[in-house]
This record gives C-alpha cells, structure tokens and sequence, in this order.
C-alpha cells in the first residue's frame, strides 16, 4: 500500500521495537478474553506430565490468531514462547516455497518448541497439506521420485506447538483451520488501553507524556497499539528537534498533522475511501471490486486493512449491494450527511 503512514502492515520499526514488545502476557495490555484464555492452557501445559502422556499431550495445543494488523498477534507468540520458556522458531506462509524447507524447519524443532508461521493463509496448497500430519501426529511424510515408482519416507518429529497468524481466516481451508486446538480472535482497542500502552512505551522510549495528551494520541490510533508507537515515536522526534524530552499538545498536534492523521484517527487512505464512496457514487452501494479498483488498491486490503476499522466504528455498512457510507463516515470526513432516501433505508 503506498505511503500510508499508518499502514498498520508495515513493521520497518522493529529494530528499536524490542524494549517496547511485552515479554509476560501480565504485561500485555487489553485483550482480556484472549489473555483469560491463554492463561488456562498455558497453566495446563505447564503442570501436564509430558512423561506420563500419549502422544501430543502435555504439549501446549496449536494456537491460531487473527485479526487485523497491528493487534499483537506477533506479540502474543512470542509471549507465550517465553512463558513456557521454550524457544520459537519464525517464518511466514509464503516463505515455506518447498516441502523441503518445512522438512528441515520441523526437523529441527526441540521437544515443547514453538513454530510461529506469520501470514499462515499464505501458503500454497501443497506446503499445506504437509503440515496435516506434522500437526496432527506430529510425522513429515515426504515423497521421494515420481509416478510408480514414487515412494513416502516418514520422519518422525518432536512434538512441537504450531502458533500461526493471519489477517484472513476465511482463507484458510478447513483441514488446517480444524488443526488448530486454541483459535482467538484479537480485537480492536479502545482508547483507555490505547492510552496506557502509549503511557507505557514513552517511558521505554525516555519520554514524558501526560494523562490527557496519551488519551488524545490513543484516540487517534485506529484501535491499534502499533499505530500508537509510530505515533508516540514521531511525536518523541518533534519533541527531541525542539529541544525536550516532554510531548506537549502542539508537538502531538503537529505530529498528527505531519502524518495526516485526522481528528478521528483516519488516515489518507480511510478519507479517500469514505470520499470516493460519497462523492463518486452518493454515499453508495458500491462493489467492493469497482472501490478497489478506483483506489488502486487490491481488494485484499481493502477488506482487510481498511474496512474492518471503519465498519468497527460505524463509518461504513456492507449490503448485500456493496458499501453505504453512515452518517459518522460523513462527519469523520468533515461532510455533512446527505438526507437519508427511502431507496436506501
Ligand atoms: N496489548 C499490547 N500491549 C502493548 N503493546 C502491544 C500490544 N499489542 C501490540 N503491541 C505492540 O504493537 C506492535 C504491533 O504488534 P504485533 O504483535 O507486531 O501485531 P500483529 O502481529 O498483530 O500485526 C508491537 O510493537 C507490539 O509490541
Ligand atoms: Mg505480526
């Protein structure tokens, strides 16, 4: 997506990042259905008797999360790594090109390891299938030669925890989704979450801001806490130019106004949305695929990136004839509503 600033997709600040991810889940923020939840198996996990057990057991179930981007679904993998104290091991759907990249990642997991596949809906079919019996009886079946003469070796594995990611569940196929023992749904924040993890990061990040000014950035944030850290940095640098370590209102207001961020937290891309919806088609229906197009966006992201938010906070409806912008997408676009027409409601 091009130069959108709070492109939630984008991870390029990752490098100072670390001080700033949660390393216990008694410090991950918000979520609280989630965090319940994972408590439960991970205690249960921990006091099982590997030993004692069949196969599988005693071995913290597979774990899938999604939602939109930005939520901690990264964060929540690697949290529950270092809960168990076991290590895990990273990669993404598309780059598990061939069986035999899988072969030798699974092969090298220790017993109680943590495979974390990002993207996970990414992966090609055939990848895919492989991990039906990795996960399931914890085995790789590889096929040597071909046609007749074609014959399966099978490696045994340890037993290992998958954890996958995606932003598109209902890409996923059924065999693999059903595969996963613990599947969780990550939700937007509100802002008081929001203000606590800006609240947080800025002492990790050496500075100041106060209560009510984390409140306003939180707000700002499209329910994403990494969209508050970039926010929180880029304030830290205006602040850091003019010589302080304390973000004051016009520093956040300035920053706000750099990034193009709005007073509802709406980045360019949200208002050219909702805009083009309301000014080429009236406020809508409009296909998901003719919006794309006129965007120039792939309807992918559309759906997944930019949509969800808009349609959390009421902005936009999906009908069964495409998108309607609501009367608060015209007011977070600074547009006065249109009148309401019978043909539509
Ligand atoms: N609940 C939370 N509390 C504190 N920081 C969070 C929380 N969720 C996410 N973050 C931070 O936001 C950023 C993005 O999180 P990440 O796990 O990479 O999201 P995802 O994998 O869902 O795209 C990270 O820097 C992470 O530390
Ligand atoms: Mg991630």
């Amino acid at each position: 997506m091009e130069d959108r600033i709070i492109d939630p997709n984008i991870a390029q600040e990752d490098s100072d990042e670390v001080s700033l991810r949660p390393s216990r889940l008694s410090q991950f923020i918000g979520q609280e259905r989630v965090k319940k939840n994972l408590q439960t198996f991970l205690e249960a996990a921990k006091t099982r008797d590997p030993k004692k057990l069949g196969k599988g057991e005693g071995i913290l179930d597979h774990i899938l999360f999604y939602g939109p981007p930005g939520l901690g679904k990264t964060t929540l993998a690697v949290i529950v790594a270092s809960e168990l104290g076991v290590s895990l091991k990273r990669t993404t759907g598309k780059a598990l090109e061939r069986a035999g990249d899988v072969a030798a990642i699974l092969t090298g997991l220790s017993e109680g390891d943590i495979l974390f596949v990002d993207e996970i809906h990414r992966m090609n079919p055939q990848i895919e299938e492989t991990f039906y019996s990795a996960m399931e009886d914890f085995r790789f079946d590889i096929v040597l030669g071909k046609g007749p003469s074609a014959r399966t070796i099978t490696l045994p594995l340890n037993r290992f925890t998958l954890i996958g990611a995606t932003t598109r569940i209902s890409l996923l196929s059924s065999p693999l989704r059903d595969r996963f023992g613990i599947i969780e749904r990550l939700e937007y924040y509100n802002p008081p979450e929001l203000a606590e993890v800006a609240k947080r990061a800025s002492k990790a990040l050496g500075v100041e801001i106060d209560r009510e000014l984390a409140h306003l950035l939180a707000k700002r944030a499209r329910g994403t806490p990494r969209i508050v850290l970039r926010l929180l940095r880029r304030a830290r640098d205006f602040a850091v130019v003019s010589g302080t370590n304390v973000i004051g209102k016009e520093v956040l207001l300035e920053t706000f106004k750099a990034l193009e961020v709005n007073d509802y937290g709406l980045d360019k891309m949200d208002r050219r949305l909702l805009e083009t919806i309301i000014e080429r088609f009236s406020g809508g229906p409009v296909g998901l695929e003719t919006m794309a197009a006129i965007l120039g966006e792939d309807r992918d992201s559309v759906e997944d990136v930019i949509e969800p938010y808009l349609l959390q906070e009421g902005m936009i409806e999906r009908t069964p004839r495409g998108r309607v912008v609501l009367e608060k997408g015209y007011v977070a676009c600074g547009l006065k509503p249109r009148v309401k027409n019978d043909f539509l409601f």
